[in-house]
């Protein structure tokens, strides 16, 4: 045990892991080879690297919120978009795991779309994340988009400064029809991943939306506000329960006492224990504390792991099932470009 590799280790902790939640080390058996190499492709890539699992997740809806389910997120270039692309989104800052698709891609060919493979791949994610609790089945046949606007993005993808108003005309819009309580289910995605400082200096100053004071002053302590003006922007952890013991010092976040698993990493409910102490990072979390119905469903979940976990895949579900939008609809070759160089 002493000789072994250091990059074996987090493979093995993945692998116990694994065991523990009832499933087999080669994880969860599909009938079908497209989803069975999703699968592998994906434990491969958490087990080296742990940021890929949020960054899937995430990208799922990334995805699936512009023009629908399309792997548009995907694109580094298209005809009409040149390199202009969602990529290039400021609402799209921190967005990962473009080569676990393309590894994916290269195993499974002209099988599967990459909006399927992206689709698989968060689903994946989120049952790795879990441990097993939040788990769906999803059918393929989703195609592929020929377009991808920066622009786009931005102007679909909500932003973590809306108000809880915002919030809800931007799930409930036409072609999406996302309830509050959909939305209040799918935010508790912010138990796992990173934030980048420009997402949350609106939390950091005087006249910041109400946040715990401990932790306000943890996040200023860890990334200064002032870093921004050196051209900087680091990140710190969703979930102070994921954060260094230093961090939960200074944010007097101690999650044993506030009823959150202290394991780091796990997508869970934790989100809900976190809101209703003001100790969550973005102004879109907070919110939800501001409307009436939100707000208890934001107490139901935190009272109620298990139903949090079924309502999160249904949600899932419906996400991931949001038609595409465009014409000209294809499986790429490539799930960085377009087939074709013109399209009529
Ligand atoms: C309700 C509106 C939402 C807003 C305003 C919002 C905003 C954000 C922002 C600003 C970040 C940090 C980006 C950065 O600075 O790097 C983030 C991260 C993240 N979001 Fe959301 N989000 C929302 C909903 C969702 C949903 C529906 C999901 C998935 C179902 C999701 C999953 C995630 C994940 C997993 C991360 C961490 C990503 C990583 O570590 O790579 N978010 N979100
Ligand atoms: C929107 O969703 C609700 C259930 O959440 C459903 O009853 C309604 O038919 C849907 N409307 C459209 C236009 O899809």
């Amino acid at each position: 045990m002493a000789r072994l590799n250091a990059a074996v280790l987090p493979l093995c902790v993945a692998l116990l892991a694994f065991s523990l939640a009832g499933q087999s080390a080669a994880g969860r058996y599909y009938s079908d080879q497209v989803q069975d190499k999703v699968r592998k492709e994906v434990e491969k890539a958490m087990a080296y690297n742990p940021s890929i699992g949020p960054a899937l997740v995430r990208l799922v809806f990334h995805d699936c919120w512009v023009n629908g389910c399309d792997g548009s997120v995907l694109l580094d270039k298209t005809p009409t978009d040149g390199t202009n692309t969602e990529k290039k989104a400021v609402n799209n800052i921190g967005l990962a795991g473009f080569e676990v698709i393309d590894t994916i891609k290269q195993k499974v060919g002209a099988a599967a779309s990459c909006a399927d493979i992206l689709a698989f791949a968060g689903r994946d994610a989120a049952d790795i994340l879990s441990r097993g609790n939040i788990f769906y089945s999803i059918p393929g046949g989703r195609k592929d988009g020929v377009v991808s606007s920066a622009a786009a993005a931005d102007a679909n993808l909500p932003e973590s400064t809306f108000d809880f108003g915002q919030l809800q005309t931007n799930f409930a819009a036409p072609g999406r029809n996302f309830t509050v309580e959909e939305l209040v289910v799918l935010s508790g995605a912010h138990s796992i991943g990173v934030a980048h400082l420009s997402s949350y200096k609106d939390r950091l100053g005087a006249d910041a939306t109400p946040i715990d004071s401990d932790y306000q002053s943890a996040l200023a302590k860890a990334t200064p506000p002032e870093l921004l003006g050196k051209g900087q922007d680091p990140t710190v952890p969703n979930n102070p329960r994921d954060a260094s013991a230093a961090f939960q010092k200074d944010a007097a976040y101690d999650p044993a006492a506030v009823g959150v698993s202290p394991t780091r990493g796990v997508l869970d409910n934790s989100y809900y224990h976190n809101n209703l102490i003001n100790k969550v990072l973005f102004k879109s979390d907070w919110v939800l504390r501001t409307d009436g119905f939100a707000a208890s469903k934001l107490q139901e979940y935190k009272d109620n792991a298990a139903e949090w976990n079924s309502d999160f895949a249904a949600a899932m579900v419906k996400l991931s099932s949001l038609p595409a939008q465009g014409k000209n609809l294809e499986i790429r070759k490539n799930c960085r470009f377009t087939n074709q160089q013109y399209y009529y």
